[in-house]
């Protein structure tokens, strides 16, 4: 195989704006800083801003990650959804904690949460479930995410007997469809620098309030 560094090395990285940031001046709660940061991605025109990589362990220890979307932010913490059988969701319930990253290249900026996960109740689930669009419920009610999947015929006839039902019984949820929230123990912000000094703010969760401490980039 070509090794790929030719390709690589004209790349740029972290071309993105930056705007001002002063970590002294930086609101109390992370959450709000989070909110911060992210109205101002969508705002400076960021991709998919709500795309983050959900880090989770398997029961061996082994670290796992991929993408999803965001679906929600509360005083609980960071809301996503999806199949309690997938593979994260087996490894969400065996150990309930996960890392979530944001990167967002047009304002140089990343946010990194590490914390405890739970899942919504039956009726958030369901209430979520409902809202989507007839073809993700499709998808979702037909799909055994994660497992070994013969053909694309196999899933388009799975897919298709779920439209079906749903069509028949549009109040059928997928017994799988979960909420889950990532409560946070910590939360770091980091924005680059076009000179490289980057910097990096990390919040503790100190029982009922935030410590702050700047790290080294
Ligand atoms: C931009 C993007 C958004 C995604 N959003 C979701 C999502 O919200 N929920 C989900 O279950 N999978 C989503 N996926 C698919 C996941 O990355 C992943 O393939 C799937 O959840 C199976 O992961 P697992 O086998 O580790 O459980 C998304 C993928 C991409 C690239």
């Amino acid at each position: 195989m070509q090794p790929l560094r030719d390709s690589l090395r004209p790349l740029k990285s972290l071309t993105g704006t930056p705007p001002p940031f002063d970590p002294s001046a930086a609101p109390d709660n992370p959450l709000d800083l989070f909110v911060e940061w992210f109205t101002h991605a969508v705002e400076a025109g960021q991709v998919e801003p709500h795309a983050m990589t959900l880090s989770t362990v398997d029961a061996d220890g082994v670290p796992d990650a991929r993408v999803l979307i965001l679906k929600d932010l509360t005083d609980d913490g960071w809301w996503f959804a999806s199949s309690s059988a997938s593979a994260k969701g087996v490894e969400l319930t065996a150990n309930p904690v996960a890392a979530l990253t944001f990167y967002w290249p047009a304002v140089g900026r990343s946010v990194r949460v590490r914390g405890t996960v739970s899942r919504g109740s039956e009726d958030e689930n369901a209430r979520d479930f409902s809202r989507r669009g007839i073809g993700a419920r499709a998808v979702a009610l037909g799909s055994p995410q994660s497992q070994p999947l013969g053909s694309h015929d196999e899933s388009e006839a799975a897919i298709e007997l779920a439209a079906r039902e749903l069509d028949a019984h549009p109040e059928l949820v997928s017994p799988t469809w979960t909420l889950w929230c990532v409560r946070p123990e910590s939360v770091e912000f980091w924005q680059s620098d076009a000179e490289r000094k980057h910097q990096r703010l990390r919040y503790g969760r100190q029982g009922q309030s935030w410590s702050t401490t700047l790290l080294w980039p």
